[in-house]
């Protein structure tokens, strides 16, 4: 029996309630396997846990969580505490802490869910973008002077190092080699940005050497949401910057359907700390204890997680099931159905118990 440690911390909002969704899966998908358990441990941070103590985990959150293969991660947000705190006191400190450099997000275009692009379906839209979670515009390097006078002066300084350019593009190309197109595009700003974004196209071309299998290209990152939404079929893996990907992954989570169906992971490719798998969607105040957040994207990214794991059989049956649960229209109103949380979760848990691969 292979053994895993999980650590889950569903948070806040609809964060529990898809979280509670995901082991259910999990738990089938054990059961239907029977080689490999997962053992988790809950951790009730978060907001409510903030209110009692003043913080959103303890002192020694991250050193609690070192031992763990894996996390699992609902969201965070409440109405009554302020973004900054949430974000920086729980999931970035994990992120940056545990130096998750590779944020990984799939998007395609699952069957029974549809596209708001006309005429794509299932297919046409297959890509997986990596994002550079580590540095560049989001390093938080930078200040403000003169604070309210009208001379004052803010800066948000880009850092780009070789180390880490060289480490998420090794990442991307490697990624793009694993899939069937092998085919990678670099996305980048290097005609205005003549620094950080020139030695981003450098060091791309040079470890691209080493991956002669690996059709790349590159592409600005303007013309990028241009191609995205007009030649969809034309992409398949995608690198690019901290800023740049995440203004991109918005656009193709919309462009695949609905953002309750879009995962992420935060990942330490180097595995010296756990990864943090996670939604993308936040804590949807509007949906919280309704019963119908979509669980989809935690599905997936519990998929993402077994891949990390190396159970990768099992990553299969479990999206196998989402796909065919999707397609028999089992789905929550977010993507047009009417099922409940637990209504798609049954069906998913049901299809991993019948299944016969
Ligand atoms: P959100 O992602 O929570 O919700 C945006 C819209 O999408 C809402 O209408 C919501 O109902 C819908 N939605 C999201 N997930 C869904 C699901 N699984 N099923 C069905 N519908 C879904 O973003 P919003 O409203 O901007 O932020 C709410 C809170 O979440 C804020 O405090 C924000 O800071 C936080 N947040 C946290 C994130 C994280 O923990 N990674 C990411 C994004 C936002
Ligand atoms: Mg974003």
């Amino acid at each position: 029996m292979r053994e895993y440690k999980i650590a889950a911390i569903p948070a806040d909002g609809i964060g529990p309630e898809v979280i509670a969704a995901g082991l259910q899966a999990l738990e089938a998908l054990q059961q239907r396997s029977g080689d490999f358990r997962l053992n988790v441990e809950h951790f009730d941070w978060g907001s409510d846990y903030y209110k009692k103590t003043g913080r959103m985990m303890p002192e020694d959150g991250p050193e609690q969580l070192k031992p763990f293969d894996a996390i699992f991660f609902g969201a965070v947000g409440a109405p009554d505490v302020p973004d900054h705190i949430t974000l920086w006191g729980l999931r970035l400190p994990i992120c940056q802490g545990f130096d998750q450099y590779a944020n990984v997000r799939p998007t395609r275009i699952l069957p029974g869910i549809s596209s708001p692009l006309a005429g794509v379906g299932p297919g046409d839209l297959d890509w997986v973008i990596v994002r550079e979670n580590s540095e560049g515009e989001y390093a938080g390097q930078g200040g403000r002077t003169h604070r309210g006078l009208p001379e004052e002066v803010a800066t948000e300084v880009s850092i780009f190092t070789r180390v880490g350019v060289t480490r998420i593009m090794r990442y991307a190309f490697k990624l793009a080699q694993s899939r069937p197109r092998k085919l990678l595009t670099i996305v980048t700003k290097s005609n205005a940005q003549r620094h950080g974004m020139v030695m981003w196209d450098e060091i791309a071309a040079e470890v691209a050497q080493e991956f002669p299998d690996v059709t790349w290209d590159k592409m600005l990152v303007d013309a990028m949401t241009v191609r995205m939404t007009l030649k969809p079929q034309s992409l398949d893996t995608i690198v690019a910057t901290n800023l740049h990907a995440d203004i991109l992954s918005d656009l193709a989570g919309a462009l695949a359907g609905s953002l309750g169906v879009a995962p992420t992971a935060n990942i330490d490719p180097e595995r010296r700390y756990p990864s943090m798998f996670e939604p993308i969607h936040g804590s949807a105040f509007d949906i919280t204890g309704k019963g119908i957040a979509n669980p989809i994207a935690t599905f997936w990214t519990a998929a993402q997680m077994l891949e990390h794991l190396g159970e990768g059989a099992a990553a299969a049956r479990l999206m196998r099931a989402v796909e065919s649960v999707a397609a028999e229209g089992v789905k929550t109103p977010d993507v047009g159905g009417k099922a409940t949380t637990q209504e798609v979760t049954n069906a998913v848990c049901e299809a991993i118990r019948s299944s016969n691969i």
